[in-house]
């Protein structure tokens, strides 16, 4: 099924208006592979149909959601993120914590979660911790716009590639955590209890207001323009206590942007003075 230019520009811009993500003609080909099979499904017979069939019903507009997004992820991702967070921002907020009169658990984000390997490293990443600071108590929020990958991320049941990188870098946390259950693994409750998902769209109002300690928005500002960036770093800020943290993606950088934040060190960022 041919997706002409003028189909194109309209899908193009529902993409952008539903997501925020920015797409440009080059992405005909990915559009067509990934909206071939929902017009299969609904049994239409063109591109034109199928953005009638948007304008009037809400329930295709999540499926369409879930057809063009990108939910890539793995466990660990970028080790200098994880080394950081077990060596430096665990032990002090910590300390910092056992000082404070608020006794508040540390909050954390992870927004644009994908299927939920980030949030479950992060609450490994929690657990191990306590083992030297046994009064850490923390809770993970992860959202994502998805509503397929957020069903993935619940089940917390992996298989194949992301369970394999696991397995051959954190063999010990592997163990520890994952279970067999058939040809997958599934995240032990021990770690799921402490990640609650929902669904949340970036350019919308943060979940929670100044309530975050830390905000893991990793590789999902790429697919936006600077605008929508700017939009959703202003919704991050928003989210997060004065002495937080905010973490990017590795090929990700905010610096020619006008926002809050200042570089601390590679993929940190904390809000200015
Ligand atoms: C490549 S994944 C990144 C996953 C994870 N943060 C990581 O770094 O491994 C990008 C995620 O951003 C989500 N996403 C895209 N647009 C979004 C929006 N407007 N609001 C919330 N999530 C969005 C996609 O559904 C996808 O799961």
């Amino acid at each position: 099924m041919e997706l002409n230019d003028d189909k194109l520009d309209t899908i193009i811009g529902l993409v952008r208006r539903h997501t925020g993500i920015a797409m440009g003609r080059h992405k005909r080909v990915l559009l067509q592979g990934r909206l071939q099979p929902r017009l299969r499904a609904l049994g239409l017979d063109n591109y034109g149909a199928y953005i009638e069939r948007l304008a009037q019903d809400r329930q295709e507009v999540v499926s369409f959601i879930n057809s063009v997004t990108t939910n890539d992820t793995a466990f660990f991702r970028t080790p200098a993120v994880w080394r950081w967070l077990e060596r430096e921002f665990l032990p002090e907020w910590t300390v910092r914590a056992a000082f404070s009169s608020t006794a508040a658990p540390l909050r954390i984000w992870s927004a644009a979660a994908a299927t939920g390997e980030e949030a479950y490293s992060l609450a490994m990443t929690c657990l191990e911790a306590r083992r030297n600071f046994p009064g850490l108590r923390f809770e993970i929020l992860a959202t994502d716009i998805s509503t397929e990958a957020l069903d993935t991320a619940r089940a917390a049941m992996y298989r194949g590639r992301s369970v394999e990188r696991f397995e051959r870098d954190h063999p010990e946390q592997f163990r520890k955590y994952l279970r067999p259950v058939g040809d997958a693994f599934r995240v032990v409750t021990e770690v799921s209890q402490y990640v609650e998902f929902g669904e949340h769209n970036l350019l919308q109002r943060p979940p929670r207001a100044a309530g975050f300690d830390l905000v893991m928005l990793r590789n999902v500002l790429i697919y936006f323009d600077a605008e929508a960036q700017q939009r959703v770093l202003a919704g991050a800020r928003r989210s997060m206590h004065r002495d937080a943290r905010l973490i990017l993606g590795e090929q990700e950088t905010i610096t020619r942007l006008d926002t809050d934040f200042v570089f601390e060190q590679a993929h940190i960022y904390r809000i200015g003075d």
